[in-house]
């Protein structure tokens, strides 16, 4: 290199690069801008990855979470504000205090709900009937969420659900399927280790519905092809009518409800006893 005017060197160092490349051989340095501007591509291959998800992602978490209708949502609310120490997140249940309702359907909502049953004050072996907590919009809310999350039965609509029924042929419906647990009169029983089926004098028309449909605790569940939903409207009308009003034979709940018969009974021998002693006071006297 004979050159010397900086043009020159300049000029000279091009050439060398120029025959270098040409003969293919890369220098070092060569070597390290190349995989400097590797890793520059991928840095921008990543950052345009994580771009196009940041796109997508809301997309994907909505299909985690089900989008919830508005009435779903202030049902969520009413949840996780009462239910989920028990029910857990997102229904899901918690071990040892209450079950996942995931499946169980606006219909066992309404019933557990709406009979006051829940929410459970304690934990007990069966929960008890008390007088409702919520208002039936409130619970139609809780029962849309629960819908929502993860389907299951649900009620017809409308509040007499016996319309339709025949009372004589729910009669017989009640007597095979029903009368073993609640007692022919209706009244209620006690079941084992300390469970009892409950009379069902204060229930509604749909809380009978749902509890055929549900099935709380050691009851059976009677789906649609056990009872169709006309048996069932003949058992809620033999119930409701059949023996809450003009079935009712009279007499006290306490002595089973078999009418005058039992009553008769226990005015009989009360009266018996009565006399005998009477007569014994008599004889005595004389
Ligand atoms: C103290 C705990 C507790 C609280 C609070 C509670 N639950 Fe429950 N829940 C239970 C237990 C335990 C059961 C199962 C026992 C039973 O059915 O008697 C149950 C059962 C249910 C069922 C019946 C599930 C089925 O299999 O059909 C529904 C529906 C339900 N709860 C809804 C609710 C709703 C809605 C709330 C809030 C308003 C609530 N629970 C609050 C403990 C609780
Ligand atoms: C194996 C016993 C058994 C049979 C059979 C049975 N039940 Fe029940 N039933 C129960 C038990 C136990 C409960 C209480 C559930 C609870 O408290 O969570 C109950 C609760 C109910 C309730 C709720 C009462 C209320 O508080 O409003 C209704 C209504 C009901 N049953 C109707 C029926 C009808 C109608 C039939 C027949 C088609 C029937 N049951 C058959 C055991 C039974």
């Amino acid at each position: 290199m004979t050159s010397d005017t900086p043009a020159d060197r300049r000029a000279d160092r091009g050439r060398g690069l120029l025959a270098r490349l040409r003969s293919g051989r890369a220098t070092p340095r060569g070597r390290g801008r190349r995989r400097l501007g590797t890793a520059v591509r991928l840095l921008v291959a990543l950052f345009l990855a994580g771009g196009v998800y940041t796109v997508f992602a809301p997309g994907l978490q909505a299909q985690d979470t089900p989008q919830l209708s508005r009435a779903a949502e202030d049902g969520q609310a009413l949840f996780d504000q009462s239910c989920i120490s028990c029910h857990g997140r997102n229904a899901q249940g918690v071990e040892g205090r209450g079950p996942s309702l995931i499946g169980v359907g606006s219909a066992s909502v309404e019933f557990q709900v709406g009979s006051g049953r829940m929410p459970m004050a304690r934990q007990e072996a069966q929960a008890e009937r008390k007088p409702a907590v919520y208002t039936e919009e409130e619970i139609r809310q809780l029962g849309q969420y629960i819908q929502e999350l993860g389907g299951g039965p649900q009620l017809p609509d409308g509040e007499m659900l016996r319309n339709g029924g025949d009372i004589a042929v729910g009669g017989q419906l009640y007597r095979i399927n029903c009368s073993s647990c609640h007692a022919f009169s209706g009244g209620g029983g006690a079941l084992s280790s300390g469970k009892f089926a409950p009379s069902l004098e204060p229930s509604t028309d749909r809380q009978l519905y749902a509890a055929m449909l549900t099935g709380p605790q050691n009851m059976p569940v009677f789906g649609d092809n056990q009872l169709t939903p006309e048996q069932k409207a003949d058992i809620i009308a033999f119930v409701q009518e059949g023996l809450k009003t003009d079935g009712d034979p009279g007499g006290l709940t306490n002595l089973g409800r078999y009418g005058p018969v039992t009553e008769g009974i226990a005015i009989f021998l009360v009266g018996i006893t009565a006399l005998v002693f009477a007569s014994l006071w008599i004889a005595g006297k004389s």
